[in-house]
């Protein structure tokens, strides 16, 4: 059961799960893919709530949110730590990592990207500016305007 929260609750949440990885799930034409987040700022730009994705080139993940310019960061809980790593050890070009992983989904409203079931926070973000992290890496760093924000009602 998930509740709409603001932006800014269980903000610390986020950071703290942040450093081991968190999911970060693209959809574009009927793919659906989810990976591994380990780099990442939720805070403010242009007086707006943004999470900033930052994601190499080369990832599937990267052709999708360029495709659709969407993206949803759900932060599962440490029992899902797991299923997170391997999310982050193929590529959705290759397998189907939610039918792999029996990753459920759930409907995000502000976006065409959904929310995998379990998670504890789940960003509705609509990319609203990118720029590349060259020369010091090959990272596009996605700004993603958030939308929306629901919490598991563990949380309280
Ligand atoms: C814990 C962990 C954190 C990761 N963090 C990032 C990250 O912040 N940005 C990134 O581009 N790749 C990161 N990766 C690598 C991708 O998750 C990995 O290359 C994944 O297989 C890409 O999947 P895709 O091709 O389906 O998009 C991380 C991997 C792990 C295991």
């Amino acid at each position: 059961m998930r509740i709409r929260c603001n932006y800014t609750d269980h903000a610390d949440l986020a950071i703290k799960r942040l450093e081991k990885g968190v999911l970060l799930v693209s959809q574009h034409e009927g793919k659906t893919n989810v990976m591994a987040m380990a780099w990442g700022f939720p805070g403010f730009m242009w007086s707006k709530p943004v999470f900033i994705a930052p994601v190499r080139t080369s990832r599937f993940t990267h052709d999708l949110i360029e495709g659709s310019g969407e993206f949803v960061v759900c932060i599962q809980p440490e029992t899902m730590d797991d299923i997170m790593m391997r999310t982050g050890s193929c590529s959705g070009r290759d397998v189907d990592k939610l039918k792999e992983l029996n990753l459920e989904t759930f409907n995000v409203p502000e976006v065409s990207v959904p929310g995998i079931e379990g998670s504890l926070l789940t960003y509705a973000c609509k990319v609203i500016h990118k720029a590349s992290a060259e020369p010091l890496s090959n990272h596009t760093l996605f700004f993603g305007h958030v939308l929306g924000v629901y919490a598991d009602k563990s949380l309280g």
